[in-house]
């Protein structure tokens, strides 16, 4: 039997993705049990994480199984090329580590975001894509510079619970400014996630911080087959007027990906690009979300952050029960 990968939120149909939901809201509800009893999941960071390694540890846990995980210090560097001439610095490659790490767990996660190359280089997923090809477990992506899917899944989740019906809701998801570069990842996914869902959709930034043409595109195709609509705006105070939902999300620039201080250049202009009281007086009493870690008062205020339309720990919280659905659909 051939195995399932979860590498973006393109893997999932729509019927697909409501499934996971109504399991993951079922679960919720009423834990399962242990039904992954003696599972295993090996965990790889390339980068830090608190709420991806803590929500998946919970719910292996939870199910009755366990994690490992692995941080690039306990990793040999990896060559994830093929036919690669390992004369260099990489000492194993993708596919040993993946295949011999099949031998010993039941799915892999794999969490790869860091800023390699140019972006046509970074957006091939080259480290997360070699693991799923060479696995013979199913692999699940725990964040690329192109995709978040499962921050996606909870945040679809968080909307499901306070919105009830997404189907033509009024999303605006708005770039914030942040003192590093970020990644695409959590923005293309959720992005891909509203469209999915229906969602009349906003996608707000500076000039110069475009998402992926390719991803736009599906969004937008997305969009159109389900009812929904997606639009680009440069302005943030139209982008707030009328939204029921206000995500906010810094994300790095693809012009200058590989030159930090030219986009930190380019950021110093765009400090008013934050959520403030002011701006969710605009909104129509929206929900505002952010996938965190958040700058506080860089990307959002404290207020807004604490105040009564926050629900930016349920979104974190929702991490654990989608998670487990995913989990015991990908291991059942
Ligand atoms: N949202 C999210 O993925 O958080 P971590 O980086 O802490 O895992």
């Amino acid at each position: 039997m051939s195995k399932r990968d979860f590498l973006s939120t393109a893997d999932l149909s729509r019927r697909e993705l409501d499934d996971l939901l109504e399991l993951a809201a079922r679960i919720k509800g009423k834990r399962p049990g242990q039904v992954l009893s003696g599972k295993s999941l090996g965990m790889l960071f390339f980068q830090p994480s608190l709420r991806t390694r803590v929500s998946f540890e919970t719910a292996m846990v939870q199910l009755g199984g366990h994690c490992i995980n692995l941080s690039s210090n306990d990793l040999y560097e990896l060559e994830p090329q093929e036919q690669a001439v390992m004369d260099g610095r990489a000492e194993e490659h993708v596919m040993d580590a993946a295949r011999t790490l099949s031998r010993y767990v039941d799915a892999l996660g794999v969490r790869a975001a860091a800023r390699v190359g140019t972006w046509e280089f970074d957006r091939q997923e080259l480290l997360l894509r070699s693991y799923a090809r060479y696995a013979s477990v199913p692999v699940i992506n725990l964040e690329t510079n192109m995709g978040h899917p499962c921050q996606a899944l909870a945040d679809a989740l968080t909307m499901r619970e306070n919105l009830v019906s997404l189907k033509g809701r009024k999303l605006t998801l708005l770039w914030c400014n942040h003192p590093e570069p970020k990644s695409l990842g959590p923005t293309h996914s959720i992005l891909e996630v509203a469209a999915m869902m229906g969602m009349d959709v906003t996608l707000a930034h500076p000039l110069g911080f475009e998402v992926d043409a390719e991803v736009l595109e599906r969004s937008k195709t997305l969009a159109r087959d389900n009812g929904g609509a997606l639009q680009v705006v440069n302005d943030k105070d139209t982008a707030a007027r009328g939204a029921e939902v206000l995500y906010a999300r810094s994300w790095g620039c693809i012009k200058h990906w590989d030159d930090d201080e030219r986009e930190a250049m380019v950021k110093r202009s765009l400090q008013d690009w934050k959520v403030d009281e002011a701006l969710m007086a605009k909104t129509k009493d929206a929900l505002l979300m952010h996938p965190l870690p958040v700058r506080r008062n860089v990307a959002a205020t404290d207020g807004v952050l604490d105040g009564p339309r926050s629900v930016i720990y349920e979104q974190a919280a929702n991490r654990t029960h989608v998670q487990k659905a995913l989990l015991m659909q990908l291991l059942k």
